[in-house]
């Protein structure tokens, strides 16, 4: 079957869930256009995912995704969390503020009461980030019919995600924006481009493919299409809509055409591409002093905030793919229609 008739979308149009920088609203508008809109909620409370669902149905009767975090938690490490804020001392004391006291706003995995939270809703589509939650629950949630859907890094990882449960799988390009999927390796060495990693995962697994990875417009889609992909997943290109909610720092920096990306460990403790600022240029954009993900993202917190009120980028994640050419500042409604003509030439 069609994966547009499996998602029950017009168009093979994914919008990337992006948590920290869009809600429901982004969601709405891609998928009354058609396309699958997502509702990232590795970063939300249990009420808060109540309130993303309840207010997507309220606007719309079309299909949704909703996406989690399945890394596994690491045990606090005192010792590297003391260290890393001796590491960001300097910055504490330029910007004047103090380390946190105690740990907020940390990415939890899909777990148990996860489950329980979408009982009721039995929701038809879920993705997850960094690999799969525990078979136990990932039974329960096929039993509802829900379609699982994954990213992948490498060829091991699509076939992990195969045989572990995934009905589709994503094929995360080293170009994509945010957080690399990386789950089986953390070597960035093995990291491929969009197109030969969709070529290699369509090669070795049976499932249904889905390129991520700067993709921009509807010329590339259909090359993806044509490759044997059966739909894309956008990010980075949605980030100027009206729709998101990325910061006024991060537009601005989204305007520029001319910066350089980076992977970086700095924000969270995981890989992941971003805008190269002024805080990736001095401790990085690679350090091992930063804690294990999720914890790095802690001691910033105070930093960012300070910054952010002051108009500087300097401490903050500014995540983007590779390409830009694509952002603009319309509503993602729009947006979306572009991105699918049949036989594109433009
Ligand atoms: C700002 C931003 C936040 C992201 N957050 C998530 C997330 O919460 N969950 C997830 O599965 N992927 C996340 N991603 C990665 C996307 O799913 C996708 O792989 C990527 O956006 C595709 O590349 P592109 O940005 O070049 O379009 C994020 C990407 C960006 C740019």
């Amino acid at each position: 079957m069609n994966i547009c008739k499996q998602l029950g979308i017009d168009i093979p149009i994914i919008q990337a869930p992006m948590a920290g920088v869009q809600d429901w609203q982004l969601a709405v508008a891609v998928s009354n256009a058609g396309g699958l809109g997502s509702i990232p909620c590795g970063m939300l409370s249990p009420e808060k995912i109540i309130e993303e669902i309840t207010s997507f149905q309220s606007h719309s009767d079309k299909p949704y995704n909703l996406n989690f975090f399945c890394h596994e938690m690491p045990q606090l490490n005192p010792k590297q969390i003391a260290e890393w804020e001796k590491t960001l001392t300097p910055f504490f004391k330029k910007l004047e503020v103090q380390p946190p006291s105690e740990f907020s706003g940390l990415r939890r995995p899909f777990d148990e009461k996860t489950l329980e939270l979408l009982r009721p809703f039995r929701s038809p589509i879920l993705s997850f980030h960094f690999g799969l939650p525990p078979n136990s629950l990932l039974t329960e949630l096929k039993s509802w019919g829900t379609k699982i859907i994954s990213s992948a890094t490498t060829v091991e990882e699509g076939l992990w995600l195969e045989v572990n449960g995934a009905d589709m799988v994503i094929a995360q390009g080293v170009e994509a924006g945010g957080h690399r999927a990386m789950f089986l390796t953390k070597d960035h060495s093995t990291q491929m481009g969009t197109i030969e990693l969709t070529k290699q995962l369509l090669t070795h697994l049976s499932l249904p493919i889905i390129s991520a990875g700067a993709i921009t417009n509807s010329k590339q889609t259909q090359r993806h299409l044509k490759f044997g992909a059966s739909a894309v997943q956008i990010g980075t290109t949605y980030l100027l809509c009206h729709e998101a909610k990325t910061s006024t720092v991060h537009r601005q920096a989204l305007k520029d055409q001319t910066r350089d990306t980076a992977l970086t460990n700095l924000f969270s403790g995981r890989l992941a591409r971003g805008m190269i600022n002024t805080f990736m240029e001095k401790l990085g954009p690679i350090n091992e002093k930063a804690p294990d993900f999720p914890y790095a993202s802690n001691a910033l917190t105070p930093l960012r905030r300070k910054a952010e009120s002051l108009n500087s980028e300097e401490f903050s994640p500014l995540w983007s793919g590779t390409n830009r050419s694509g952002c603009q500042e319309i509503s993602a409604y729009e947006l979306t229609k572009t991105f699918y003509h049949q036989n594109s030439s433009n």
